[in-house]
């Protein structure tokens, strides 16, 4: 038997909704390629630089959710990184199609990775090489997620360490990862990352919001120090075409810390409550009504593709 058909023989099964396995399958450079033994050349830019952008977008139902504005920041971090676009955009959509199809996924996430491609380590751009296109679609199951949004979240908070340019949703996600880490040591959900002024910036994963003592809705601007996350735009309008109060402002961790509510949001978490930051109780330390009222509604307002 071939080495190539042992390892796919061997790929991990992935549990979908009717209780039914299947082998997993990744999208590689223009190849739907068994998950297991996937791969790409030890030179990939992505690998040895951090040189690519990714994107995660929501799966429900084994639709996509706000599949435009997630493609559309595809483009833009694509463009910020002088990277060309590895496919159009009508051929990108149906590969994403077939991936959620092929892994028959209804609710889960898919990976899109495009990297500057493989060349000769050299720092500067290369000259002749392609971008690479790497995608994967997984299911998730939901449970965590709603227990989380159940019972709200703990927060740690530590200095924001990142580059200057987190508007760009690059491979690069070594404070992001260390932040993480730190959170999940300190039993706490997310780490909440603080700017050298004070106030905070967005969560390792997250938008970072409040519903300040006045009852505003309060999230970071977006400008080069954020993520401009899609859940976050499709909440914002969503709080606009309902009349709620809201601003995007840099808000201190001390109005955080007297804040009625606080929460994070991404996609496929929607928006999760914040019930402690460092320790110290939000509110009266139960998940508050926006929060729940966002996530609850978000599905009503979100793209469906
Ligand atoms: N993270 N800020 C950061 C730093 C993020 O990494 C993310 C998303 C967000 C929220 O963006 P959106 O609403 O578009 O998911 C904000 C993804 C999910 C990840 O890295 O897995």
């Amino acid at each position: 038997m071939g080495r190539s058909r042992a390892v796919a023989y061997n790929a991990p099964l992935e549990s979908v909704g009717s209780g039914a396995r299947l082998s997993r399958i990744a999208y590689v450079n223009g190849r739907y390629a068994p998950f297991a033994s996937a791969g790409v050349h030890i030179e990939d830019r992505g690998y040895q630089f951090g040189d690519g952008v990714y994107e995660v977008c929501e799966i429900r139902e084994g639709a996509l959710i706000d599949e435009t504005r997630h493609l559309a920041r595809l483009q833009r971090s694509l463009d910020e990184l002088r990277i060309a676009a590895p496919m159009r955009t009508p051929a990108l959509k149906l590969v994403m199609r077939e991936l959620v199809a092929r892994n028959r996924v209804r609710d889960g996430l898919l990976y899109i990775q495009v990297t500057r491609g493989v060349a000769r380590r050299d720092h500067a751009f290369p000259k002749a090489a392609k971008p690479a296109l790497v995608m994967t679609a997984r299911s998730l199951d939901r449970r965590p997620a709603e227990a989380n949004a159940t019972s709200g979240v703990k927060v740690i908070t530590l200095p924001d360490e990142r580059w200057a340019r987190p508007d760009i949703k690059s491979l690069q996600l070594l404070p992001n990862v260390m932040a993480k880490q730190a959170a999940r040591e300190a039993g706490a959900f997310e780490a909440w990352l603080i700017d050298a002024h004070g106030f905070v910036t967005e969560g390792a994963s997250t938008n970072a919001w409040i519903v300040n003592a006045q009852g505003v809705i309060v999230t970071r601007q977006a400008d080069n120090a954020i993520l401009r996350g899609v859940t976050r735009t499709t909440l914002l309008e969503m709080a606009e075409a309902q009349g709620l109060a809201f601003e995007e402002r840099a808000f201190s961790l001390e109005e955080a810390f007297g804040a009625r509510e606080a929460f994070v949001t991404s996609a496929t978490n929607v928006s999760i409550p914040v019930v402690t930051i460092d320790g110290r109780m939000i509110g009266d330390g139960k998940p508050g009504p926006v929060a729940k009222e966002l996530r609850a509604r978000f599905h009503e307002v979100a793209e469906v593709s």
